[in-house]
């Protein structure tokens, strides 16, 4: 199938290559009331990601090549997007033994992340980073100093005090980057630090790169859009004021995600890095819960944003208050996720997207199970109208755009 460029041209539609997404979660085995393989790779193509990568913080975590290969042979129906696999770095992601890392390679792994969890122990992260350079592949580590962390619930700072809510301060995140830089400077490894989410993260992985370390990092769309006022019912972006803002209510738990919305100075900080390159990539963390897991006190429900469907327009927000440029963005959902990974971006993958078409996120039109989003009720701006994976249109937002990409 060819694609006719002229026709999106046409109408005011971009086409940019299909984004790569670095963080996905797609809770099978185990969790399938919060979404399967096959609805996680629905989500995507609506959201215009052709690849996926699939964390493996399922249960049983993805710590053997056999499981490994099993979900690899389900992921290849067509349909949805494309998934690849991420494994755990240590057995049952519990941070005392490693997994076979070499072993889970050869079976297909694309890198290694106990996401959700940092390695804790600093001895057995230097093992695994070890391990991961001979095995060519990246570690995607979530940076947190579980000790500093502890209890919280959101970001520690005036906003929690308010709330009467447990924070988890910045520097829980930014001294595990700071280890994690050491060690991966030791081990000579490659490392991918997932969802920075503070001024200070990002200024350290500046400095590590300026030093010519091997570092990248991604962060999320909610902390590219959202502030820790989220948690207290604000429903203002960070470039938009609030009085134009439409309110939401405080303590819902759709707003508590690890690690958690931050500052409006981290949320620019964030921004910044995308712009100077620091930030190689924008990555969904997509997390989705089925709704007995959020639909709970705060402090009780479980951390994350189901975030395929809505990254889009969430970045493109960013761009319109120029913030960065398109073309940083789009590099940052395209070629940066892949080159972090050390793949080649597939070919003929595409997405058309409608910058300026206005939705508006329902609970029963997203193709992900889990709901669990603040945005739902709120107006977003872009749209992606068209999906391509090798050629083949998977995914058609407005009628006839399908026949319009395969018509020469
Ligand atoms: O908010 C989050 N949700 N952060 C993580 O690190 C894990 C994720 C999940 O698996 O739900």
């Amino acid at each position: 199938m060819s694609f006719d460029r002229r026709v999106f041209e046409a109408k005011g539609y971009l086409v940019v290559p299909g984004f790569v997404d670095l963080h996905t979660h797609l809770r099978e085995p185990g969790f399938e009331d919060s979404e399967t393989i096959e609805t996680g790779r629905r989500a995507a193509l609506r959201g215009g990601f052709t690849t996926i990568c699939a964390m493996p913080n399922t249960e049983p975590a993805v710590d053997s090549p056999g499981l490994l290969k099993e979900l690899i042979g389900r992921g290849h129906d067509v349909g949805g997007a494309r998934v690849l696999f991420v494994a755990a770095i240590t057995r049952g992601r519990k941070g005392r033994e490693l997994a076979d890392m070499v072993e889970l390679a050869q079976a297909g792994a694309v890198a290694f992340s106990d996401d959700g969890s940092p390695v804790e122990d600093a001895r057995l992260f230097r093992s695994a980073l070890e391990y991961a350079r001979a095995s060519g592949r990246p570690i995607i580590e979530h940076a947190q100093d579980l000790a500093l962390s502890a209890k919280g619930v959101m970001h520690e700072g005036s906003v929690s005090a308010r709330l009467g809510l447990p924070g988890m301060p910045a520097a829980a995140e930014e001294a595990a980057v700071a280890r994690d830089l050491a060690l991966a400077r030791l081990a000579g490894a490659r490392l991918h630090l997932t969802h920075l989410s503070t001024a200070g993260s990002v200024e350290l992985v500046r400095h590590a790169k300026a030093d010519g370390e091997s570092v990248t990092c991604d962060v999320t769309p909610h902390h590219l859009a959202m502030t820790d006022e989220w948690v207290a019912g604000s429903r203002a972006f960070a470039w938009e004021g609030e009085d134009r803002a439409p309110r939401g209510v405080p303590y819902d738990s759709s707003t508590k995600v690890n690690p958690p919305l931050r500052t409006r100075a981290d949320v620019r900080a964030l921004w910044a890095g995308l712009e100077d390159r620091t930030v190689d990539a924008i990555a969904t963390d997509h997390a989705p819960h089925s709704s007995v897991k959020k639909d709970v006190e705060f402090d009780q429900a479980a951390f994350g944003i189901s975030g395929l469907e809505s990254a889009l327009a969430l970045v493109l927000g960013g761009v319109r208050a120029g913030w960065a440029p398109l073309e940083t963005v789009i590099d940052a959902l395209t070629t940066g996720p892949a080159r972090a990974l050390g793949i080649d971006r597939p070919e003929g993958d595409w997405v058309v997207i409608d910058r300026d078409a206005e939705w508006m996120p329902r609970a029963d039109e997203l193709a992900s199970k889990g709901k669990n989003t603040p945005l739902i009720g709120r107006t977003l701006i872009g749209r992606v109208v068209a999906t391509v994976v090798a050629g083949e249109v998977r995914y058609e937002g407005v009628v006839g755009v399908a026949e319009a990409i395969s018509r020469r």
